[in-house]
């Protein structure tokens, strides 16, 4: 008989993961990157050339340059930062971590114990929400507009907060193109949210993985760069501009937090040769790889957005987004979408359903999540008519008029 290793599982450890069951032919889920928008003989030559000249450095644990991660790795983001997010840093603020999931880790664990209160957006990247269920977290979710994270309804919750006693944790937030909503916190929002945690006591947690992922190539400077008291974590990632296998990511911190981030990281180090790789690629190509991948990704996205004219018609709705790599749709509300899920998968198509990526389970019920860079346009053409027909036999929408009325507008 086999061992039985369950009955020593903790209570109130997660439950067991199921085995991977492959992708499904049309797969709109996971926030995968474009296997065609890879730059791969570049990557290959920049391994090369690294390992050529500094491979030696691999004989050691951490690369010999020290626990925050491969110096010219961090040298290359302290100019990054500074050109595209207006942050001023130094290398010795820059923690490498192994994905931005593992910052998240870190920044959790630094910080949070069960019973805190977190404030983040009402919907929001279910990676981070399942954290905080996992760690027994009090979550406060503020509601979107168009501009992102609604101020009056953050300062009313601070508020409400404050008058029963709690002082939240921090405030999360993927300001700029928002997941799962793609929204741009302005400008002046992040002024108010920057006043509103200085008066609360309350620091920020800004997740920015898709900042450089708007059309437009401009975003409005980092929260962490308008910050004048330190009470800003900033995080990074390279999953969404190269690739998301490599497990790199970064956090930008005061020493104060940073330090504890990294007696948290135990793992003796990220992966060496990914940043030793990421370090000689992106000095001489980041900049230009990106305004690439800024134009496959908004040609995917028109080909989702024609797509769903024609097959859903007014029966889906969404905004535009000004960047990223997902669409969050509202179908009819009769259309629950958990429902909608199982049969899609049946029929070989992948989606995100609302509930897993909001706080507010009845506002999401009937709202998907479809990122379109790694599929191809064929299969965002093709993925999308077999979702509209799962969707019109399991709850009667689309109706085929629907489809008629929008085209003919
Ligand atoms: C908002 C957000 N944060 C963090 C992550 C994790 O990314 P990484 O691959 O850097 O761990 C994701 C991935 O989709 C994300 O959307």
């Amino acid at each position: 008989m086999a061992f039985d290793f369950a009955s020593l599982v903790p209570a109130g450890s997660p439950p067991p993961a199921v085995r991977w069951p492959g992708w499904a032919k049309y797969n709109f889920t996971f926030g995968n990157n474009d296997p065609d928008g890879l730059a791969i003989a570049d990557l290959a030559a920049a391994a090369q050339t690294a390992l050529t000249r500094e491979g030696r450095r691999l004989a050691e644990y951490r690369l010999n340059t020290g626990p925050q991660g491969y110096k010219p790795l961090r040298e290359f983001l302290v100019k990054k930062l500074k050109r595209d997010a207006a942050i001023d840093c130094t290398a010795d603020d820059i923690l490498i971590v192994s994905g931005s999931l593992q910052g998240l880790d870190l920044v959790n664990a630094a910080l949070l114990e069960r019973g805190d209160t977190v404030i983040c957006e009402r919907d929001c990247y279910e990676g981070t929400l399942n954290r905080y269920t996992r760690r027994g977290i009090n979550v406060v979710g503020i509601p979107l507009d168009q501009g992102g994270m609604r101020m009056d309804a953050l300062e009313e919750a601070l508020a409400g907060l404050k008058a029963k006693g709690v002082r939240p944790k921090f405030i999360y937030t993927i300001a700029t193109v928002q997941n799962p909503t793609a929204t741009v916190l302005g400008l002046d929002r992040r002024k108010t949210l920057l006043a509103l945690a200085e008066s609360y006591g309350v620091p920020v947690f800004e997740d920015d993985c898709y900042a450089d992922l708007t059309w437009s190539g401009e975003r409005p400077p980092a929260i962490y760069a308008m910050s004048t008291s330190q009470n800003v974590i900033h995080m990074g990632s390279f999953s969404k501009t190269i690739a998301p296998a490599l497990r790199v990511g970064f956090v930008v911190a005061p020493w104060s937090i940073l330090s504890r981030l990294l007696a948290l990281k135990t793992d003796a180090g990220s992966g060496g040769l990914e940043q030793m790789m990421l370090a000689e690629y992106c000095e001489a190509h980041f900049a230009d790889h990106v305004v690439d991948l800024r134009k496959r990704f908004r040609a995917k996205l028109d080909t989702l957005v024609a797509a769903l004219n024609e097959q859903f018609g007014t029966a889906a709705e969404f905004d535009y987004p000004p960047g990223g790599i997902f669409l969050w749709v509202k179908l009819p509300d009769n259309v629950d979408t958990m429902k909608l899920r199982d049969a899609a998968l049946a029929a070989g198509v992948q989606i995100n359903l609302g509930p897993e990526w909001s706080i507010d389970k009845a506002h999401s019920k009937s709202r998907i999540r479809l990122c379109f860079a790694s599929p191809t346009h064929d299969e965002i053409r093709d993925g999308i008519a077999i979702l509209a027909e799962v969707c019109r036999k399991q709850f009667g929408v689309p109706t085929r008029s629907s489809n008629i009325e929008r085209r003919q507008a």
